[in-house]
């Protein structure tokens, strides 16, 4: 009886969850999704690749992406099984460790050579109240894996995306910490003191800023076939609290694993992603921030023009590229570097 009442309480609980309910089909769809080893990235990949489209997953262990693979795989044929009409697409590995500027652009690189087009971005990895470190680069792990990184990957991706027809999309899973975020252009690194709540809300902030920023560039070049988004995916029961017992406290993540059953599956979670990524209904929408699959109003820091641009020309200026380049001159400038290397 007691077991009932809580499994009832799940229900209810899981029950504001609010899914995609597109069933559009992405036959010769080429999809890119980061972190897709596990938790929200995984669960995004599998409803994509059961779409038909070709989904590569860029993960910096590729033993537990080919783990992921074969998991999903696996779960798709059982369901598939049941219902012919809807066969899966394929499944490839990438090698992408964000902590590693060489890493983005070796991955960016192979995907630039090996694949003819790509269609959807979605740039899910991230990092969550990680002890200080600085990355090989010198950055702040927060503010490199979660944003500069992806920052640099998306650059670096464009070129692709923008010659691979109408209708692609780019996805920069946030969170609903951005609110507690602020960028702190004075020590960006948290040198001078360090909390791992700031440094995660700072990252996902500039997720949003990137997002509205990039967005502004790509209408200002007239480049009309992207489109990008960027979301919160709900309190999700994934392994994003890994470190919690060295930042917050010991018995912390303990804590959190008694919370779980309450909150959302990684299938719930991946939910807004998948919206973004395929959904008609936001076919016309862009640089704009989500929740249980609707727009809704990010933080007065997220809404900031102004932050949103300072923030782009830092980026561009910490990986040492030129910080006012209009994009198209940006873009042309990153390949003629690349090609050199
Ligand atoms: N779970 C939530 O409640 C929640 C709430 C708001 C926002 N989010 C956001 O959702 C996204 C996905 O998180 P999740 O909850 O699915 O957590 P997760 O299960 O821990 O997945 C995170 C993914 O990011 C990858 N990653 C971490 N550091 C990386 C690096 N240096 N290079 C490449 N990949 C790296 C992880 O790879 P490894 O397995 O190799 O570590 C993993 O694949 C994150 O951006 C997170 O900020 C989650």
């Amino acid at each position: 009886m007691e077991g009932e009442r809580e499994r009832q309480i799940v229900r209810n609980m899981r029950f504001f969850s609010s899914s995609c309910r597109s069933n559009v089909r992405l036959p010769g769809k080429t999809v890119v999704v980061t972190g897709a080893n596990c938790g929200i990235g995984k669960e995004t990949a599998k409803d994509l690749y059961r779409r038909g489209a070709r989904v590569i997953l860029a993960c910096r262990d590729t033993n537990k992406a080919k783990e992921a693979v074969n998991d999903i795989k696996e779960r798709c044929s059982r369901d598939s099984e049941n219902d012919s009409r809807n066969q899966p697409g394929e499944l490839e590995i990438c090698q992408l460790n964000l902590s590693d500027l060489k890493s983005v652009r070796k991955c960016a690189q192979h995907l630039l050579s090996t694949e003819s087009a790509i269609h959807i971005l979605i740039n899910n990895a991230g990092t969550f109240l990680h002890p200080f470190e600085k990355t090989a680069d010198g950055f702040e792990t927060h503010f490199q894996v979660n944003h500069l990184s992806h920052f640099l990957f998306t650059l670096l991706l464009l070129p692709k995306i923008r010659e691979s027809g109408p209708g692609c999309r780019i996805i920069n899973v946030s969170s609903l910490a951005h609110k507690a975020g602020d960028i702190n252009f004075e020590d960006i690194n948290s040198e001078r003191s360090y909390s791992s709540i700031k440094a995660y809300a700072q990252s996902k902030l500039a997720n949003i800023l990137f997002t509205k920023e990039l967005d502004n560039k790509l209408r200002a070049a007239g480049i009309q076939n992207i489109n990008v988004y960027t979301l919160h995916p709900g309190v999700v029961s994934t392994n994003l609290a890994r470190h919690v017992d060295r930042t917050i406290f010991r018995g912390a993540e303990s804590m959190w694993k008694i919370v779980t059953p309450f909150v959302k599956t990684a299938k719930q979670g991946s939910q807004t992603s998948i919206y973004c990524a395929v959904d008609d209904k936001v076919g016309n929408e862009s640089g704009l921030y989500y929740d249980n699959c609707k727009a809704v109003r990010p933080s007065a820091r997220a809404r900031n023009p102004e932050l949103a641009k300072k923030l782009w020309k830092y980026s561009c200026e910490v990986l040492g590229l030129p910080n006012d380049m209009e994009l198209e001159e940006l873009l042309r400038t990153l390949s003629r570097e690349e090609a050199e290397q």
